[in-house]
């Protein structure tokens, strides 16, 4: 029979005797790692009965606090960084025997906000139309790793507006803002409007919340606009367009930023735009070139 400090170093072993049976490598693979490391962190950190059981109520109201619009749990993988490292190693996986003189352009995270069913839109329209914020042309276009155009190619795009806010956090969020998909042209060139995207927080209401004030972190995200870039035989991705002064580009809450990410967006007086729009006001444009690896495109 063994003693308490006997079963603090045994009690490890004795769970993972338990997998025995388990016929699914990958499954017994990821429980092996799992109890290893809870274990190891229990023993490190000298685990109390009460701080466990904390832990406990945070899961349990981060499970309450989901609904169909709302993910804690999601939340809580992108602030602790594991969303963007799995983001990261999916990109690494994809990429491991892809030739190509340049990387494909980096991934980023997918976060909460995006709706599928986005209209598809003409080239130079406006996703801006109405929306809070000042106007933004971008511009671009899409490649593969070799830097050959890729006709065709079909960005969804969507971004909060000029004061942080999605359409989908407004109460009655019925109605797509700033939302758009886009194919490229046959030189693999795009352009449309939107506005140039202000920094917000994360949700702040809920344990994920309490937990970003607890650590003394700043609960907010730099301005960036969403894309998925896809096209036939190539391996999409889902990244952003950050604005480069944006407040906050150095500390993302959720650890998104990549260097490569980083656009610097233009203010242009009032004239005619590089797409021939006339601009009654000022605006911006941020350009910048998407590059995709062969491989799978789904
Ligand atoms: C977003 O960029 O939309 C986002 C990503 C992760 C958490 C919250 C929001
Ligand atoms: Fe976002």
């Amino acid at each position: 029979m063994a003693d308490a400090s006997d079963a603090v170093h045994s009690l490890t072993d004795e769970v993972l005797g338990r997998l025995a049976g388990c016929t699914d490598a990958r499954f017994k693979q990821l429980m092996t790692a799992l109890v290893t490391h809870l274990h190891d962190f229990a023993r490190e950190v000298d685990l109390t009965g009460e701080e466990w059981m904390q832990a406990i109520q945070f899961l349990t109201a981060a499970g309450q606090q989901c609904t169909d619009k709302r993910q804690e749990f999601i939340l809580l993988s992108d602030t602790l960084g594991l969303s963007m490292l799995v983001v990261a190693l999916a990109q690494a996986r994809a990429s491991g025997g892809a030739q190509g003189a340049t990387p494909a352009t980096e991934a980023t995270v997918q976060g909460p906000y995006y709706w599928e069913g986005a209209p598809d839109r003409p080239l130079g329209f406006d996703i801006g139309e109405g929306v809070p914020g000042e106007p933004a042309l971008y511009t671009g276009r899409v490649t593969d790793t070799d830097g050959r155009p890729l006709a065709g190619a079909l960005l969804d795009v969507w971004s909060g507006d000029g004061e942080g806010n999605y359409d989908m956090q407004m109460a009655d969020n019925t109605e797509m803002r700033a939302r758009g998909r886009f194919r490229t042209d046959e030189q693999g060139r795009f352009w449309f409007w939107s506005i140039r995207p202000s920094y917000y927080p994360i949700p702040m209401d809920g344990p994920v919340g309490r937990m970003i004030e607890r650590m003394g972190r700043d609960p907010n995200r730099p301005g960036h606009i969403h894309m998925m870039v896809s096209a036939e035989g190539h391996v999409p991705v889902t990244t952003h367009l950050f604005v480069a002064d944006s407040p906050y580009i150095d500390t993302d809450v959720v650890f998104g930023v990549r260097d490569s990410l980083i656009v610097p967006f233009e203010q242009h007086e009032p004239g005619t735009a590089v797409d021939g729009r006339p601009m009654r006001k000022p605006y911006w444009s941020a350009h910048y070139d998407f590059r995709l690896a062969p491989g799978p495109s789904a």
